[in-house]
C-alpha cells in the first residue's frame, strides 16, 4: 500500500522529498526531481528581507505552474519581518510555508537567523507564532531544525522547548536535522536522536516529523524510517546530481528491487542533462545556467564510467554549445551507468565532510 503523509491539507504519496538546498534546489532542480517521482519539494531558504524588498529576491521565489506541493522556505530574524514574507509567499501560491532554524552559516547566525535561532528559543518561539499567526489556517506551516545548537544540556532544553512550542502553535510538521549548528556538515547525523525524538512525540495527532541527514541513496531512506521511526525523510546532498535517488525510491516502495538497483544507463543520463541545463538557462539565462550547472555536471560526472574525465570536462563548460560537446563526446553511446557505493560523492560517510556552505544567501 502507498504511504500517505500528510502536511495538514497536503498529501504526499510517498515518504520523502528534496530538500531545501541553497545554490541548488532552484525550480529548474525541482522539476528534474518531480519527473523522477519526488512527491514534494522546498525551496532554498528565501530571506524576508529580499522577499519585502521586492525586485530579484521576490522574482527569484516565482512558481512554475508544475512545481507543486511546494514548501516555501523562510529565513529571517524578526517576527513581524519575516510573517510579512510569510504572507508574500502564500500571495504567490506555495502550499506550505517552512520557517528554517537550521542555517549553520556564520553569516546568517550573525545576523540572528536560521540555526542561530536555536540557542535563542524565546526569539524562535515568537517567529513561529508570528509567522503562522499571518499564514493561517489554510495553509499548512512546517519548521525546519538542528537537533541544537551543540552539545550541551541546555541546547537540548532550547531544543524541545522550540519542538514542543511548534506542536502547541499548530504547526503541521517538523523536520530535525540530525547534526548541531555547531557541528555544520562535519561528522554523522545523529540518528538515535531522531529515535528518541519520534519515541517522546510520536504519537502527537496531525503533527509529521521528518528527518534529514546522511541520506545518500534511496535505501538510505527507508533505512532512516526503520531506524528513527520518523514520518518521511529529507534526501538533501544525495539527489544533487542524482534525481534517480527518486525513481528508485518509488521502485523500492513498490518491492521492485531490481529497478531499485539499476543505475541509470548513459542515454538517461543524457536526457536528464540536457533537460536540466535547458530548464537552468530558461530560468538564469546562458551565461548564469553554465556556472550553476558545472556544479551538477561534477555530480552528475559520478554516473558515468569515465567519472574523471567527464568531470573535468564540465568544469570547463561555458554555455549550451560547451553542454552539448560534453554530452556529445561522452554520452553518444549507451550503455550502463554506474551505481551504489560507487556512484556516492567524495563526503558521503566521511567522518567530516567537506560540504560548501549555501551561497545564495
Ligand atoms: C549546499 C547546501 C545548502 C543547503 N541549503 C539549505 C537550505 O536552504 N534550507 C534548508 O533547510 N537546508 C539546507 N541545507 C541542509 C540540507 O537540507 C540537509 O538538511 C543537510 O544537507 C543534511 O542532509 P544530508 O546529510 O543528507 O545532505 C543545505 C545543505 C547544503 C549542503
Amino acid at each position: 500500500m502507498t504511504p500517505m503523509i500528510r502536511l495538514g491539507k497536503l498529501q504526499l504519496d510517498a515518504p520523502f522529498f528534496q530538500a531545501g538546498l541553497a545554490g541548488y534546489s532552484d525550480t529548474a532542480m525541482r522539476l528534474v526531481a518531480r519527473r523522477h517521482g519526488c512527491p514534494y519539494c522546498v525551496t532554498e531558504a528565501l530571506l524576508d528581507q529580499f522577499l519585502i524588498q521586492g525586485g530579484r529576491g521576490l522574482k527569484s521565489a516565482d512558481l512554475d505552474d508544475g512545481d507543486h506541493p511546494i514548501a516555501g522556505q523562510l529565513m529571517g530574524s524578526h517576527p513581524a519581518d519575516i510573517a510579512a514574507g510569510a504572507e508574500i509567499l502564500v500571495g504567490m501560491g506555495y502550499d506550505v510555508i517552512d520557517v528554517n532554524l537550521a542555517c549553520p552559516v556564520k553569516k546568517i547566525k550573525k545576523k540572528s537567523r536560521g540555526g542561530h535561532l536555536m540557542s535563542v528559543p524565546d526569539e524562535a518561539v515568537a517567529i513561529l507564532d508570528a509567522v503562522i499567526q499571518a499564514v493561517g489556517s489554510d495553509v499548512p506551516c512546517t519548521v525546519k531544525l538542528r537537533r541544537g545548537s551543540d552539545d550541551s544540556p541546555g541546547a537540548l532544553a532550547n531544543f524541545h522547548r522550540i519542538f514542543q512550542a511548534t506542536i502547541d502553535l499548530g504547526y503541521a510538521g517538523a523536520v530535525v536535522h540530525g547534526r548541531s549548528v555547531e557541528q555544520k556538515y562535519l561528522g554523522p547525523s545523529n540518528w538515535n536522536f531522531l529515535r528518541a525524538l519520534t519515541d517522546q512525540y510520536g504519537g502527537v495527532d496531525d503533527f509529521t516529523i521528518g528527518g534529514s541527514g546522511d541520506v545518500w541513496q534511496a535505501s538510505d531512506i527507508f533505512k532512516m524510517i526503520d531506524q528513527t521511526g520518523v514520518d518521511f525523510v529529507s534526501v538533501a546532498r544525495g539527489c544533487i546530481g542524482n534525481p534517480w535517488v527518486f525513481t528508485q525510491a518509488r521502485a523500492l516502495l513498490a518491492g521492485d528491487t531490481q529497478t531499485a538497483a539499476t543505475p541509470p544507463t548513459i542515454f538517461q543520463q543524457r536526457d536528464v542533462l540536457l533537460e536540466h541545463f535547458q530548464l537552468s538557462v530558461a530560468l538564469h539565462g546562458e551565461q548564469l545556467a553554465s556556472r550553476l550547472m558545472r556544479k551538477f555536471g561534477i555530480r552528475f560526472s559520478r554516473h558515468h564510467p569515465r567519472c574523471d574525465e567527464v568531470k573535468k570536462s564540465f568544469i570547463g563548460v561555458m554555455g549550451l554549445p560547451a553542454w552539448k560537446a560534453v554530452l556529445d563526446k561522452f554520452y553518444s553511446k549507451d550503455g550502463p551507468g554506474v551505481g551504489g557505493d560507487a556512484a556516492l560523492p567524495e563526503e558521503a560517510g566521511e567522518a567530516e565532510s567537506t560540504c560548501p556552505e549555501p551561497q545564495s544567501i
